[in-house]
């Protein structure tokens, strides 16, 4: 409709000068005009150039005094034609606003005298005020220094008004012609793609937006931690063996075999295969002896150390794990100082709710070097954290059975404004290091966390089946951002 009227008053005619005019006499919305004009104008049927005008509209309050009549006219009509009226019984009568300023506009005024007891001092008065607001209402100009008053008492306000002034362009064509956005198998066969117009290329246009390749927040953060640990000069260790024996689990992190973690309702034990194929004999007679009967200054366990134990797959339950062979193999050759992390997957046979899963992410990092103390681990975990954005740290004495000294880490959760228990870390015992070949004074200080807690902290997710498994919200991991480490 707004755009035959504008196309076909062209036909007839140089330009459309005022495109709010134009849409006012033929009874359209200036909003319709303005979009058929933009729209006619992209295709270079109309050429358009800007118009402003300042105009000015009313306040909420200003359409209320246009509307009941101002308040100095109020307060005016309130007060008795004879005789006096008590101001705290005028003060009734009115809105509190409106007896306010009624009472100093028409005190100006001199409309009325004003004192304990209030009385008319003149017999008619015109509600210019409210004149004046009915005509800005209706679109037309009012003078200076009525704009200046009105605009003083925050009853008009200016409104800037936008429009188009249009002739033809170089396309201008009394009627849109359609143009084809697609050549079709049917015009090649056909052949009257020679005959088609076809619609510019837009080199401009953003495009469909990329739905694929979301990263999950878990590979995020995983991202993130993994350059921390770059940084800080670590190197990454192999962790793509999710089955692994029970002897490199449980036995060389001296961990006995009777140990409740070991049990099937702790660990996934594999059926098939059953048992690993190959383990270095040496090192298991040593592993053997130092929990059979000790060594190194150690008393041992003092139990009968089997074989059949050790030799049971399961699926790995800590990254521990993957650090025990890392040390064993580094341990072989001439020593040297070394700073090993990863990060991966681990399984543990324990009933899924709202924090735990069955399986999960460790993240884990560890120094070895000649006489490295507890103040080093504490000095390491400070860095590490602080770089998470966790700057206060606290540490309570733990156990695990290869460390000594053991730590938990708590770190003081500003969200949440308490200590949570954030990760796990020691020093890893002379029985595990010993055997291993390291010479005597090498120490190795560790420590691990899973990836799911700080995330979810992060990420302020307070289900860990939102976040991994087969109920995941992937809505939850499409909109989420790229980078929440640094924050508390
Ligand atoms: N393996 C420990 C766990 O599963 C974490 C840890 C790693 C503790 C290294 C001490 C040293 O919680």
């Amino acid at each position: 409709m707004a755009e035959e009227a504008i196309l076909a008053y062209l036909e007839k005619n140089e330009q459309i000068s005022d495109s709010g005019n134009f849409a006012a006499e033929l009874g359209l919305d200036h909003n319709d005009v303005v979009n058929v004009i933009k729209s006619l104008h992209g295709f270079r049927y109309v050429d358009a150039q800007d118009i402003k005008r300042e105009t000015w509209v009313l306040t909420d309050e200003g359409r209320k005094y246009a509307a009941e009549g101002s308040p100095e006219v109020q307060l005016f009509l309130a007060v008795p034609p004879e005789g006096s009226i008590p101001k705290d019984e005028l003060q009734k009568k009115l809105a509190p606003a409106v007896f306010k300023i009624g009472c100093s506009q028409a005190g100006k005024n001199r409309w009325v005298e004003m004192g304990k007891q209030i009385s008319r001092k003149v017999q008619h008065v015109e509600d210019k005020v409210k004149d004046l607001l009915l005509w800005v209402q209706d679109g037309h100009a009012i003078e200076k220094d009525d704009i200046n008053s009105l605009k003083a008492r925050k009853l008009i306000v200016q409104q800037t008004w936008k429009g188009y002034s249009v002739s033809k362009g170089p396309n201008y064509a009394p009627k849109r012609k359609k143009v084809a956005t697609d050549l079709t198998r049917e015009n090649l066969q056909r052949g009257d793609w020679k005959e088609l117009e076809f619609k510019e290329y837009n080199f401009n246009a953003k495009g469909q937006p990329a739905e694929g390749g979301h990263l999950h927040p878990l590979l995020k953060v995983r991202k993130q931690l993994k350059d921390i640990f770059l940084q800080m000069g670590f190197e990454e260790m192999p962790t793509n063996n999710f089955v692994e024996s029970s002897f490199w689990n449980f036995d060389v992190l001296f961990q006995p075999q009777q140990h409740p973690a070991r049990d099937s309702h702790d660990t996934f034990f594999l059926e098939e295969p059953s048992t690993t194929r190959k383990l270095p004999e040496d090192y298991v007679e040593l592993v053997k002896r130092v929990h059979e009967s000790g060594g190194y200054g150690s008393r041992g366990y003092g139990y009968d150390w089997k074989r059949e134990e050790a030799d049971k797959n399961l699926l790995r339950t800590h990254t521990t794990a993957v650090s025990s062979r890392m040390l064993k193999a580094l341990a072989e050759k001439p020593f040297a100082p070394k700073k090993y992390f990863s990060i991966d997957r681990v399984f543990r046979n324990e009933a899924v709710d709202r924090t735990h899963l069955a399986e999960f992410h460790q993240i884990e990092g560890l120094v070895c070097d000649r006489g490295l103390t507890l103040g080093d681990l504490i000095g390491v975990l400070h860095d590490f954290f602080a770089r998470l954005g966790m700057s206060k740290l606290r540490f309570k004495p733990a156990y695990n059975p290869y460390t000594e000294p053991s730590m938990e880490i708590f770190s003081y959760h500003e969200g949440l404004g308490k200590w949570v228990e954030i990760g796990n870390s020691g020093m890893f015992r002379p029985e595990m290091l010993l055997p291993m070949g390291f010479p005597e004074d090498v120490r190795v200080i560790a420590w691990g966390l899973s990836l799911e807690r700080p995330t979810m902290i992060l990420y302020g997710i307070d289900n860990i089946r939102d976040l991994f498994g087969h109920k995941v919200d992937l809505g939850l991991i499409k909109r989420n951002p790229i980078c929440r480490l640094g924050m508390d």
